[in-house]
């Protein structure tokens, strides 16, 4: 069996590395493929190193630009790959362009697709996000589903119920193989001047949130009343499109103390340190959850409605006193929620699956 790995972005690489660790040990046949959609040292190469992950064996370079022309120049770099190296599976996860190329050149292909986190949904048409998982899920012929209810959603969706396997979301494994080692970084508390449990963590990147002034200035304008009510510094590590628009709009947050990206050890530690965190990122509200420290999402939905239902989490969509009055909820909110995620054993099961679908393919 020759597995291809499709990545391109920072939560990409983040949640395949529990399924490459696990590849390496079985010492199975598989390859990265990197599309190059992110770039800058701080959203890729650092998670490379930091995680001891082999480079990719092909990087497509495609860089940013507009959805067509970025998930374009995809779809060309990767069927020429997939074409030579003739995988017999092409692994694809989570939501972004990249997602969406590396599972439609495949399954044109008729290369076999499996998709890590399949069955998410927010039923919000307008976030590119949504367009990206619900057409990979229906390109694909292995869906790793994370939860019971995202099964549920693919089924309704007429999937059928032999190609889904829940094993829960390697954002799990992922933690819980490098929480142990964040701890080691607790000089970065001290190095941003921090106390624990008495710091406000903030992330937000998503389109819809920072690429409108009114809205991401009413998001900074929120995180300003939550900072000022509660007396606590809200630390704000900056993804580069947040930091562009910023700029663009000439946007100057008040009472916000704005970082670089962080790498993925550090990010941990504030997370698992905070008292609370504001966001918009999918992998930040699942993450939340399962260290049990309290989110409130500036969003009007979720296609992690688990951490809702577990209470871990509230939509406080993008309206300042909004943003303030979930803050003041969640703070009251006693912290003993389950972890709906799964065990932290999703790499190694993706792997028994494929190695038990493909292994006629040995030679
Ligand atoms: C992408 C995903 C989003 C995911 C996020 C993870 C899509 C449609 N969106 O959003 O779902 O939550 O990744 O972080 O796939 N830039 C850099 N350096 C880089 C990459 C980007 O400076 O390495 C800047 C560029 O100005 C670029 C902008 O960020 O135009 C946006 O990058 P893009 O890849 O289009 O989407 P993300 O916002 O990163
Ligand atoms: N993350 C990180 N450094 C940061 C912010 C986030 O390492 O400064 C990690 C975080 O731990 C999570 C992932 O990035 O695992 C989430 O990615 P992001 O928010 O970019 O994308 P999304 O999950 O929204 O698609």
């Amino acid at each position: 069996m020759k597995v291809s790995i499709i990545l391109g972005t920072r939560p990409e690489i983040i949640k395949f590395s529990p399924v490459i660790r696990e590849f390496e040990r079985l010492g199975l046949d598989f390859f990265i493929l990197h599309s190059g959609q992110h770039y800058s040292y701080s959203l890729d190469r650092v998670f490379f190193e930091q995680l001891g992950l082999l480079g990719a064996q092909y990087n497509l370079d495609v860089g940013s630009g507009s959805h067509g022309l970025q998930t374009g120049k995809m779809l060309i770099g990767i069927e020429d790959v997939l074409k030579r190296e003739c995988p017999d599976v092409v692994l694809v996860q989570g939501d972004t362009n990249t997602t969406l190329a590396g599972a439609l050149a495949a399954v044109k292909l008729h290369i076999p697709v499996g998709h890590v986190e399949a069955g998410l949904r927010s039923y919000d048409r307008s976030m590119p996000e949504e367009i990206n998982r619900l057409l990979a899920d229906h390109c694909s012929d292995l869906l790793f589903a994370p939860t019971e209810k995202s099964k549920w959603i693919l089924l309704g969706e007429g999937i059928s119920g032999d190609k889904i396997f829940v094993t829960g979301n390697t954002v799990v494994d992922a933690l819980y193989q490098n929480l142990k080692i964040a701890e080691g970084r607790r000089d970065v508390l001290k190095r941003l001047g921090l106390e624990e449990q008495k710091f406000f963590l903030a992330t937000i990147h998503r389109q819809e949130n920072v690429d409108d002034k009114d809205r991401f200035g009413r998001i900074l304008d929120g995180l300003d009343l939550v900072s000022r009510k509660f007396g606590f510094p809200i630390v704000y590590p900056v993804h580069p499109r947040a930091e562009k628009r910023m700029k663009q709009f000439g946007l100057r947050p008040r009472n916000i103390r704005l970082i670089e990206p962080l790498d993925y050890l550090s990010f941990l530690l504030l997370e698992s340190c905070a008292r609370l965190v504001l966001t918009d990122s999918g992998g930040v509200q699942e993450e939340t959850c399962i260290l049990r420290v309290p989110c409130v999402t500036l969003r009007y939905n979720t296609e992690r409605p688990e951490t809702l239902e577990v209470g871990s989490n509230l939509l406080a969509g993008t309206e300042p006193e909004s943003i303030l009055e979930k803050v003041e909820i969640m703070l009251g909110r006693k912290r003993d929620w389950p972890n709906p995620f799964g065990d932290g054993k999703a790499g190694s099961r993706i792997a028994r699956i494929l190695t038990d679908r493909f292994k006629e393919n040995d030679c």
